[in-house]
């Protein structure tokens, strides 16, 4: 029987043990040593450290460079940024990566790098690998480089991948991952040329360029700098579905076969357990920390832990792509399988929203009883949609049932006989 001081969170990936598979991911939240310190103290594995550059340009940053996104109350939904890479000299992002190294032996530092040539690239490889970083993250993936040869630019350009990453391969010995972009249809494609390249891993997602909000007041798409928006990378809790299918996909493809860092959208130990069901080995996180600090690791721990022991899971490592056999295609699906909602109208609290719903945009299958405030199932019109359950207020109201072989579902709409007879129908054949 697994407790907490026995279960194992501790995970393997590219020959590197983490104690945990939480990690900072690239960005502000791994801006510097002073602030991965204080994470290290909440209990994070590891960093991946904000992406450097060779100090060839000095890097300023958009102002302001983010805008949170809020929807229906609920605050940082999704994060919108125009963020650049480093803007600190490369030779104090290296002094702060080697102390950290020397004080933290047991904590991971990944070191995110982006050049704009093989020489740039294979420079700031060696220079991470000569100061501590114990594995590389090939930037590949940032949204908003408006040069080309750069960031997403690369990503989409996957010759430009296999070129970099065997590039980096050949200028240090330890494990390099690529980080992909989301803005693209195939990722498994994407990380199949950074394989050819030598990748030991790939990460994922990278920021989604979209807009998520425009102001009525100015007509500028946010964050509105001085007058201006832009498409730029979208990150948090919105973009979560996207990351999760990226990873299981490439989880999935028997091709790629190497391991993979996740991250987008994650904030707690379910959205956590979600990405490793679906293939990921380490996990990093941005927008939740941005939202709640680094303390959110904590209660990650805690969570992942308490669902271990109910489980019976004594090594994490046991549940890593443990999703990835029940991912099909939609046309693999057993269609002879049907089965309805069920109502346990005990708990029902007489909202009448179940019947809104399935009158405008269900199968029209609940009656409502004005009397007493109650839906009535004609079974035969469900639809097995389930839009009912998301819209009930009350958990565990509305459920699912699977129906005999033999039961058959009304034709929608149903219409009676008479109401048929006065259409005049006929058969027409293709031409
Ligand atoms: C403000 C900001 C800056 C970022 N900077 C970088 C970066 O320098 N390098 C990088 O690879 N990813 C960068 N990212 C992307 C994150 O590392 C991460 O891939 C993305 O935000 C998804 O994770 P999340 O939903 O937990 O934030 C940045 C994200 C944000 C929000």
């Amino acid at each position: 029987m697994s407790t907490k001081a026995t279960v194992d969170l501790s995970v393997q990936m590219c020959g590197i043990r983490f104690n945990n598979p939480f990690l900072l991911s690239s960005s502000p939240v791994s801006n510097c040593a002073e602030m991965i310190e204080r994470a290290y103290e909440h209990g994070w594995a590891g960093v991946c450290y904000k992406t450097l550059n060779s100090d060839r340009v000095e890097i300023i940053h958009p102002s302001p460079r983010m805008n949170g996104y809020d929807y229906e109350g609920k605050r940082l939904v999704g994060l919108q940024n125009v963020e650049m890479t480093s803007d600190r000299p490369l030779r104090h992002n290296l002094a702060d990566i080697l102390y950290l190294k020397k004080k933290y032996p047991d904590r991971k530092i990944i070191v995110s790098i982006m050049g704009f040539s093989n020489d740039e690239w294979a420079f700031l490889a060696k220079a991470s690998a000569d100061h501590g970083a114990d594995m590389l993250e090939l930037n590949f993936s940032c949204p908003h480089m408006s040069v080309e040869g750069s960031g997403y630019k690369v990503g989409q350009s996957f010759h430009l991948i296999e070129k970099f990453t065997t590039t980096v391969k050949r200028a240090v010995g330890i494990p390099v991952l690529a980080k992909l972009t989301p803005n693209i249809t195939d990722m498994t494609e994407a990380a199949v040329y950074a394989k050819n390249g030598g990748a030991d891993g790939v990460s994922a997602i990278n920021t989604v360029r979209g807009i998520s909000e425009i102001g009525f007041d100015d007509f500028v798409a946010r964050p509105n700098v001085f007058g201006r928006g832009a498409v730029s990378g979208l990150s948090g809790p919105a973009v979560k579905p996207i990351g999760l299918r990226f990873v299981a996909e490439m989880a999935q493809c028997k091709e790629l076969g190497l391991p993979i860092s996740g991250m987008g959208g994650i904030e707690t130990w379910v959205d956590s357990l979600e990405y490793l069901l679906a293939g990921a080995t380490t996990l990093q996180v941005t927008t939740g920390i941005i939202h709640y600090g680094y303390r959110i690791v904590e209660d990650m721990i805690e969570g992942l832990s308490d669902w271990m022991i109910a489980r019976g899971v004594g090594k994490l490592t046991e549940v890593i792509g443990k999703a990835v056999q029940n991912l099909h295609e939609t046309g693999e699906f057993d269609l002879q399988r049907q089965g309805i909602a069920t109502y346990d109208l005990d708990k029902c609290v007489g909202c009448g929203q179940c019947h809104i719903v399935c009158h405008d945009a269900g199968g029209q299958a609940l009656r409502w009883d004005s009397a007493t405030r109650r839906p009535e199932l004609i079974e035969g019109k469900c639809l097995s949609c389930m839009i009912c359950s998301f819209v009930c207020p009350v958990p565990g109201l509305i459920g699912f049932t699977e129906k005999p072989k033999d039961w058959k579902r009304l034709p929608t709409p149903v219409m009676d006989e008479a109401e048929v007879a006065r259409v005049r129908f006929e058969p027409f054949t293709l031409a």
